[in-house]
């Protein structure tokens, strides 16, 4: 067979999450803000805030380590650590090269961390698919891992839009969960000044409604380079997934497709076709925040573990946005034991297992968290936060093994037949569009 024919992309993937969440109606309050103005007017319930102990680094290896050692994949199978982030912890120092040791991944790994804001995570995938393609791992695959912490500034307007995940893919040529199609390149990219964190501040700073234009505009952009490059229009697709930085903007993202592509919606027009085709992708998002370059993965793990949703062989379109800027729209296909991975992203167990913060909590939480990554001067190793924990020493950060070890379960196969179908999905902001 032709090194061009195979077919590559996501063998299994695993979703890790923060303990912690807060209400978007308790930060409301607290900020004197309409709560309808975060719950509908931005569409977000809920955001995950990541304990002083669960750093970025901390959120890759567990995600990792659910994936590798809970489906029983050997680390010497792993010819290519990945990780996409906005939020590493290091200047220089990638985080990929902490998860390498954790996972014990042999020296003849490559390790590297990708950075474009919230598309590091896609470029990492094809980075990854592009040498898992080139036959140049002699047949090993690739760890790709998209985590961040996305934080802003207290009382600033993107606060209501934080939140943090991790999720970490095996890619390779057995693509179980989803197959990148082979389709021509759809890309864009403009430098513009719409989102950005100078390396002196632990949040980000936003032009907010420039940013949207921005998004918008590079949606657009690679709308047309997909549509020309392949004739295909929107109708080509089951389910269109947005970077969510909220899931407003991935109603206003669909909104401009469906404009842009009139006859690819279905009857009844734009708004029904975002119930059908958006609305099953984003009720983790809801739930979680925005999560940089882990929220496209976020969606696709949703949409895995959607309770009444079975995405076997569907077509997806994924818009990938990272800030800055560079987007990309991709056209992928689930596979065809989707329903199999309903109760196994990890994404539902985690969203169950959290714990909701006060608003005091929360704020507490982020001094402890700023405290800890401002100047290395938290020296002793942490204790009593968790099994997950990171100390520094020497300027140094220090990650104990327990992180990854914590992360690992007993071992699941891959070819595990499929259970019925869980509870129904979380309830899902219809009247996004009310508000619009
Ligand atoms: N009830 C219902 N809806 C209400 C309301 C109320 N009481 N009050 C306001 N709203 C609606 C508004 O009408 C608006 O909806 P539309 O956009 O459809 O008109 C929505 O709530 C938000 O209101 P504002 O525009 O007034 O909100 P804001 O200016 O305070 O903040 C934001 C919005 C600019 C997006 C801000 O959250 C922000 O800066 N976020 C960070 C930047 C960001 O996420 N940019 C997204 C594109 S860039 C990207 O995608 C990369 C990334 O991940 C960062």
């Amino acid at each position: 067979m032709d090194l061009q024919d195979r077919r590559i992309g996501i063998e299994a993937l695993a979703v890790h999450l923060p303990r912690n969440y807060l209400d978007l109606g308790v930060l409301a309050r607290a900020n004197g803000t309409d709560p309808e103005k975060y719950y509908f007017g931005l569409g977000c319930r809920r955001m995950a805030i990541p304990s002083a102990d669960e750093d970025s680094v901390v959120l890759a290896a567990r995600a990792a380590g659910t994936l590798l050692a809970g489906y029983g994949i050997e680390a010497s199978s792993i010819g290519m650590v990945l990780v996409g982030t906005e939020s590493g912890v290091d200047a220089a120092k990638p985080i990929a090269t902490y998860v390498h040791r954790m996972a014990g991944l042999p020296s003849d790994c490559r390790a590297f961390d990708v950075q474009h804001a919230c598309y590091g995570g896609m470029a990492a995938l094809r980075t990854a698919a592009n040498w898992v393609q080139s036959g140049l791992g002699r047949g090993r695959k690739a760890l790709v891992i998209a985590t961040d912490v996305a934080r802003y500034d207290v009382g600033s307007p993107g606060e209501p839009t934080q939140g943090a995940a991790a999720v970490a893919m095996l890619v390779g040529d057995e693509p179980r969960v989803l197959e990148l199609l082979p389709y021509p390149e759809a890309v864009h990219t403009a430098e513009v000044m719409d989102f950005w964190r100078p390396t002196y501040r632990s949040t980000a700073l936003a032009d907010g409604h420039y940013s949207m234009q921005c998004y918008l505009d590079a949606l657009e952009s690679c709308w047309h380079r997909f549509a020309s490059a392949t004739d295909l229009g929107l109708e080509a697709f089951d389910f269109l997934l947005y970077h969510s930085p909220f899931p407003k903007m991935a109603f206003k993202a669909h909104r401009r497709l469906c404009e842009l592509a009139p006859g690819g919606t279905a009857r009844g027009g734009a708004d029904l076709d975002w119930e059908r085709r958006v609305l099953p992708t984003l009720w983790a998002n809801i739930e979680v925040g925005n999560a940089y370059s882990a929220s496209l993965f976020v969606s696709l793990a949703g949409l895995l573990e959607h309770a009444e949703v079975d995405a076997a062989g569907a077509r997806l379109g994924l818009f990938s946005y990272g800030s800055g800027s560079c987007a990309e729209f991709v056209a992928a296909r689930v596979g065809p034991d989707a329903a199999a991975w309903r109760d196994r992203t990890g994404l539902r167990a985690a969203l169950e297992r959290r714990r909701e913060l006060t608003h005091e909590a929360y704020l507490r939480s982020r001094r402890a968290y700023e405290e800890r990554a401002r100047d290395g001067s938290f020296r002793a190793a942490l204790g009593g936060d968790g099994p997950a924990f990171c100390g520094t020493w020497n300027h140094q950060r220090v990650y104990r093994d327990s992180a990854w070890r914590a992360a690992t379960g007993p071992s699941r196969s891959l070819d595990r037949p499929p259970r019925s179908a869980g509870p129904v999905a979380a309830p899902l902001p219809h009247r996004a569009q009310a508000a619009d």
